[in-house]
């Protein structure tokens, strides 16, 4: 498969109590067409991602408020796919593209979190868990993915200190980067030391609730030459799920919507994981980093920690991962995160990284979850040759 990315922008991602959902959606969706070159009436369809904006901010129907943000009166539909909504957006952008139906489409994300208590945040993303069996008897998503750090812990017998090296990486990375909701470097004994949130995970385990957006406007490949935009394009995009309660699975300590996803990704691209110079894996906790690396092949199981700890994943080691800060340091706006990985790729294939730069990027993958474990899609992302 061939899709061209032409256009991709992101919004600061943070706490944007001075910004509305329609304005962080508007400056994502209008950046982005100013980096494509286009004008509003070239778009000929849009998908926006987003998770919990009818409970947080009292709004649906974001189809129709995308495209009123345009001024153009266009088809328009709102995606949800919980934490990965913003990556079942694109699927649904290639589609239409692959369909024939249209030659250019914008696929935005957005989603506001901290203008509400926390608790109700919090009640709003176990809702991409099983409610029935998880969320009615107080589970919450760090208390289920501490079960499953605890589990890996056991198996693998790695450490708490290896394990907060993720953490570290990810803010080291998130402190290079103008967009990242945290910009500070931290130690392992910070991420020890902060507040226990569900044990072992402690506050600097987790990925923040976040305020952001993100939009790219995908074309055909033909379109992209037409308008002297391409570069760098989609030749990878798959999508798998499993049980929807952590509860109902046989294993803990490995994802098998990712294991799917991943493996379909590579061969749809014709290529292995070791031909890839990056990745943005959903690192919504520690652990999450470690099990979604091993999952998608580039560590056999029960060694992605240890590589962690070797310095293998950081910015330009064996295998670049998370240059943006992941979802730990730049920060997690559920229906925008899946939309910002492929513009933190786009922008690192297209060399405009800066500091943040991981040297001669070819390939890059992008991996998004919604619930836990039960909805993944991967994306694979290849600069022209
Ligand atoms: N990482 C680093 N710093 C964080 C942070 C995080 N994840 N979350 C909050 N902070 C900072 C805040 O900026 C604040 O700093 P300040 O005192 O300098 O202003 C301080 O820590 C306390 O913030 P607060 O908002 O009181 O934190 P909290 O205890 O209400 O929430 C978590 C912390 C970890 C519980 C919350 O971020 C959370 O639930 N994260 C997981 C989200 C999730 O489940 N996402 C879906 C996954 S798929």
């Amino acid at each position: 498969m061939n899709i061209a990315v032409i256009g991709a922008s992101c919004t600061p991602y943070g706490e944007w109590w001075d910004k509305s959902l329609r304005d962080l959606l508007a400056q994502a969706q209008l950046a982005a067409l100013d980096d494509a070159g286009l004008a509003a009436k070239d778009i000929q369809e849009i998908f926006v991602a987003n998770m919990c904006a009818g409970q947080l901010s009292g709004q649906v129907n974001l189809g129709a408020m995308a495209a009123d943000i345009l001024g153009i009166h266009i088809p328009s539909t709102r995606i949800e796919g919980a934490c990965a909504s913003g990556a079942l957006a694109i699927r649904a952008g290639i589609a239409a593209l692959e369909s024939g139906r249209a030659e250019v489409v914008m696929v935005s994300g957005v989603e506001k979190m901290t203008d509400v208590d926390h608790a109700l945040a919090t009640e709003s993303l176990m809702s991409a868990t099983d409610y029935e069996t998880e969320g009615f008897v107080g589970a919450t998503f760090p208390g289920l993915f501490a079960l499953v750090t605890r589990a890996y812990m056991h198996q693998f017998g790695i450490t708490r200190e290896q394990l907060a090296l993720v953490s570290v990486k990810n803010h080291k990375h998130g402190a290079l980067n103008p967009r990242a909701h945290f910009r500070k470097e931290i130690s392992v004994t910070d991420v020890l030391k902060s507040s226990m949130v569900a044990d072992p995970l402690t506050l600097l385990d987790c990925s923040p609730v976040s305020d952001g957006a993100a939009c790219i406007i995908l074309s055909t490949p033909a379109f992209a030459k037409e308008i002297g935009k391409h570069g760098v394009n989609i030749i990878a995009s798959t999508q798998a799920s499993d049980t929807l309660a952590l509860s109902h699975r046989k294993e803990f300590t490995q994802f098998y919507a990712t294991q799917q996803a991943a493996q379909q990704a590579f061969m749809i691209a014709s290529i292995k994981p070791s031909d890839v110079d990056l990745v943005e894996v959903h690192d919504a906790f520690s652990m999450a980093e470690i099990i979604a690396l091993e999952d998608l092949g580039f560590f056999e199981r029960g060694t992605a920690a240890f590589a962690t700890a070797e310095g293998k994943t950081v910015l330009n080691g064996q295998l670049t991962v998370n240059s943006s800060g992941g979802l730990k340091a730049k920060g997690h706006p559920v229906g925008a995160s899946g939309i910002g990985q492929i513009v933190e790729l786009v922008q690192q294939l297209r060399g405009q990284c800066g500091v943040r730069q991981v040297n001669n990027a070819k390939i890059g993958l992008a991996h998004s979850m919604g619930g836990l474990g039960a909805t993944v899609a991967v994306h694979i992302l290849a600069k022209e040759a």
